[in-house]
């Protein structure tokens, strides 16, 4: 099947002109060259690059059958993990669910080891401690992230406590490097289950492997579709001229706006459903741009809802600010605006269309006043929430922010930044050396 996910640049067009656009196509011409090669400056974290079509039938079976036995044998499965290990997996299983959760739902996917507070881990062990059965995947390539490994300690001490060592190894699944770690050793010791993430997919490049793949399946997702989608956004990429490629296209504009003293992209959605692809998306393009005293820096917003607080700022603000729309074009729903004959809220003139062509229009409106406003904008379109369409949207960011990173200059696949704060709370907690 042909990309039907598309990039509408028209609102561009009055802040950059031709001769721009000439010009850093030459450039993307050699980031091209340097991705696709798969080798050269930073390759050795281009793993994720062929993801979708290498992923082999018995990975999926693999994940499939696990995932089958969890929603079997389990009322709540904990997802442990932060950053890349956490937001791709949350991401698709709210892009793809129903908005409001059911009570009578008996399977429900619960995330932690993503903050330190003290409360969340509490009200956490007091839902899970009401007789529910309980699986855990720890998801950490290098296994010593803090965030994790702490929730990991707490919630392998309630394990401990309410299951037998037998049971503990079946119920408790990681998904970490290969050969390298703390969890690694573990499950090694302790005859856990393990997945694996290669050695060239860096966190936030993960989301195609089990790291998201594992507790997508779980939640009901159709992995398969979700595969092949991505594999035709690669097949796409991969094939359709340079100056065509609506990731590249993306990419290009970007930077061009960076270079015109536009520092913040909003990428901004129309759907509730697309809040956790949107913090997705941020970290991606956060961790990856920014350094070396570079960045693009990443803002998302929901609308309608942010327009009644980020539209004035977009609106009126500093004129540092670019857009970016994250369409979804068909809603799985309708709702049609009812008649009231005493037209109590001079809404009639409505009445009879669907919410969507509304919400559409208030994109469209929006779209043309922020270009007036001196906001340039363009638009990613998604023909729908599904897992095909999910799978091309995450393959298509991930290609757009390793070529923005390379027209940037830095290494997209690095997170030496991280690092600071770590380093300082090991001294405030007086780590002992290692
Ligand atoms: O993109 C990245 O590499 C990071 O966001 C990591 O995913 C995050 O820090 C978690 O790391 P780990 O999987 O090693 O626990």
């Amino acid at each position: 099947m042909e990309n039907k996910i598309t990039l509408d640049t028209s609102n561009i067009k009055p802040f950059i002109n031709q001769s721009q656009i000439d010009s850093i196509l030459a450039e993307i011409v050699t980031v091209d060259k340097k991705l696709k090669k798969g080798k050269g400056e930073w390759g050795d974290f281009l793993g994720w690059l062929h993801l979708p079509s290498n992923t082999t039938k018995t990975l999926i079976s693999e994940i499939k059958n696990t995932a089958q036995e969890i929603q079997k044998n389990s009322d709540i499965l904990l997802c442990i993990g932060i950053g890349g290990s956490y937001l791709g997996a949350r991401a698709g299983i709210e892009f793809l669910s129903p908005l409001f959760k059911r009570d009578e739902e008996n399977f429900k996917i619960y995330f932690c080891g993503t903050n330190l507070s003290s409360d969340y881990t509490k009200d956490l062990l007091d839902i899970i401690n009401t007789g529910k059965e309980l699986y855990v995947n720890v998801i950490s390539k290098s296994g010593s992230t803090t965030e994790p490994a702490l929730a990991f300690r707490i919630i392998y001490d309630f394990m401990k406590r309410r299951y037998n060592k037998r049971e503990i190894a079946k119920r408790i699944i990681f998904t970490t490097d290969r050969k390298k770690g703390r969890l690694k050793k573990l499950a090694s010791k302790e005859g856990f289950r393990t997945f694996v993430i290669p050695d060239d997919v860096g966190g936030r490049f993960s989301v195609l492997s089990p790291v998201g793949l594992l507790p997508m399946a779980c939640a009901g997702i159709d992995i398969e579709g979700l595969l092949k989608g991505a594999a035709c956004m690669e097949r796409y990429i991969f094939r359709c001229k340079i100056e065509e490629n609506i990731a590249y296209q993306y990419a290009g504009i970007r930077n061009l706006l960076y270079r015109s003293a536009k520092f913040i992209e909003i990428l901004a959605g129309f759907h509730p459903s697309l809040h956790y692809l949107l913090e997705w998306w941020k970290q991606l393009f956060a961790e990856t741009e920014g350094k070396d005293s570079k960045a693009i820096f990443p803002a998302i917003a929901d609308f309608t809802t942010d327009l009644h607080s980020l539209g004035q700022l977009i609106q009126e603000g500093k004129r540092n600010i670019f857009e970016t729309f994250l369409i979804i074009d068909k809603p799985l729903n309708k709702v049609k605006i009812p008649y009231f004959k005493e037209n109590f809220d001079e809404l009639n003139y409505i009445y009879g269309k669907e919410l969507d062509y509304i919400d559409k229009k208030a994109y469209q409106g929006t779209a043309q006043a922020h270009t007036s406003g001196g906001v340039p904008n363009m638009t990613i379109h998604v023909p729908e929430r599904s897992p095909y369409y999910l799978g091309g949207i995450y393959y298509f960011f991930e290609i757009a922010v390793a070529a923005s990173g390379y027209l940037l200059g830095i290494n997209p696949f690095n997170q030496p930044g991280v690092e600071a704060y770590k380093n300082n709370m090991y001294k405030l907690l007086k780590r002992p050396a290692t």
